[in-house]
């Protein structure tokens, strides 16, 4: 008889050759159990899932509200389906501006993807602005958006029309021109190794969209949701995309991903041809009653001004001599050891000490800190002496 590792090895599809291998058997809060009794505090987050934290009560009392009246029901977009109607709500009250319209998808990637198109029609351009080191998605269509050419080489022919311009280059946005139909951008980089903008980078890249015609969309999919220490990341810059992608913690723990912008951006989808863009699953009712559950917690707690106080605590507790820098807004932080191969050493030591850990697709020299947003003072100083301990026991 395989063990359960063996059996993952052998039937479950693999996106590396080195998985973790840790196998999980519940979730509570900002821990995670193994069979054993083995504890690990996460400070990953299912990578900017968890936000209002693993089974958060109020998320598993709306999905079995929801279970006991119905799953799924029709294409999306054809019936009228009351979790899907008030989380639409309540994102566009939250979101503001003109943000009154939420096309629902199942993920990141296809949230993208449905920008991408949304912004093509609408303008009747074809070309696209991305940046450099930045992640939006392993669909065809977001992978050509993709800022390191090495993850797209073995995946040719991409979609034509992509060009990566410099982050935080003001002089590389000579880029955007009246044949772009859009520049995606994440308002802070995540893969890239949490990178924030530079003062006004943001508000360039908005001029120069409204000089040339082209849309602005954010991709908020990392740093929405309190991640950053506002609610969403462009309020905290305080410039406003057309189009902003959503998903991860949208869904509160389940798959969900959404586009959002003006009734008259997001209706350009609607006709001509109609059901031009269309999707099985997408606004999954038990999706949107969990999402809207979980972003009643973070708003109703203000989990989101407390990620401020909380990344502070972090900086200011984690001094080690191996640490060379911490880059980052609130509880989205990148800390930086002082090679690959010790950020590497430190992520396997670390999860034998209780952690889960991770470093980053472009960024190999730092490791994230994403924990839950519940995360308490006294976990978060149990959290830095784990981390302080490890890098002493692999330095
Ligand atoms: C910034 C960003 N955009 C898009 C995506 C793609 O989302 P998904 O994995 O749900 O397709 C990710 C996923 O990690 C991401 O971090």
């Amino acid at each position: 008889m395989l063990s359960k590792h063996n059996l993952f090895l052998a039937h479950v599809g693999q996106t590396s050759t080195e998985p973790l291998l840790i196998e999980i058997d519940s979730a509570r809060g900002i821990w995670l159990y193994g069979p054993s009794g083995e504890k690990y505090l996460d400070l990953v987050s299912g990578v900017s899932v968890s936000n209002a934290g693993h089974c958060n009560e109020f998320v598993i009392e709306a999905v079995k509200e929801q279970l006991d009246k119905y799953m799924h029901l029709m294409v999306y977009g054809e019936l009228v389906q009351s979790p899907q109607v008030s989380y639409a709500k309540k994102l566009s009250d939250v979101l503001g501006h003109h943000f009154e319209t939420v096309y629902f998808v199942n993920s990141g990637s296809e949230a993208v993807e449905g920008a991408i198109k949304t912004a093509r029609k609408y303008t009747s351009r074809s070309r696209l602005v991305s940046f450099r080191k930045a992640y939006h998605g392993s669909t065809l269509g977001a992978l050509s958006l993709y800022g390191e050419d090495s993850f797209k080489s073995s995946f040719m022919p991409l979609v034509p029309g992509m060009v990566q311009a410099e982050f935080n280059n003001v002089s590389s946005l000579s880029l955007i021109d009246d044949t772009v139909a859009a520049v995606i951008v994440e308002p802070v980089q995540a893969e890239a190794g949490i990178i924030g903008p530079q003062d006004g980078f943001l508000g360039e890249i908005k001029k120069r969209c409204s000089q040339t015609g082209s849309l602005l969309i954010f991709d908020e999919i990392q740093t929405g949701f309190g991640r950053t220490g506002s609610l969403f990341a462009f309020q905290k810059f305080d410039v406003v995309p057309d189009i902003i992608c959503l998903a991860k913690s949208l869904g509160g723990g389940m798959p969900l991903g959404a586009f959002v912008s003006s009734k008259k951006i997001i209706s350009t989808l609607a006709d001509n041809p109609a059901l031009g863009h269309i999707t099985t699953f997408g606004g999954h009712p038990v999706s949107c009653a969990a999402g809207k559950a979980a972003l009643d917690f973070i708003t109703g707690n203000k989990l989101d001004v407390a990620a401020n106080e909380k990344g502070e605590r972090f900086r200011s507790k984690l001094k080690h001599k191996n640490i060379l820098e911490i880059r980052g807004e609130a509880l989205f932080l990148a800390v930086k050891l002082s090679s690959s191969d010790l950020t590497a050493k430190f992520i396997s030591r670390g999860t034998k000490n209780g952690l889960i850990l991770d470093s980053f697709l472009f960024c190999k020299d730092s490791f994230r800190i994403a924990p839950p947003l519940i995360i308490e003072n006294d976990e978060i100083d149990y959290a830095v002496d784990t981390i302080l301990k490890t890098i002493d026991e692999i330095s």
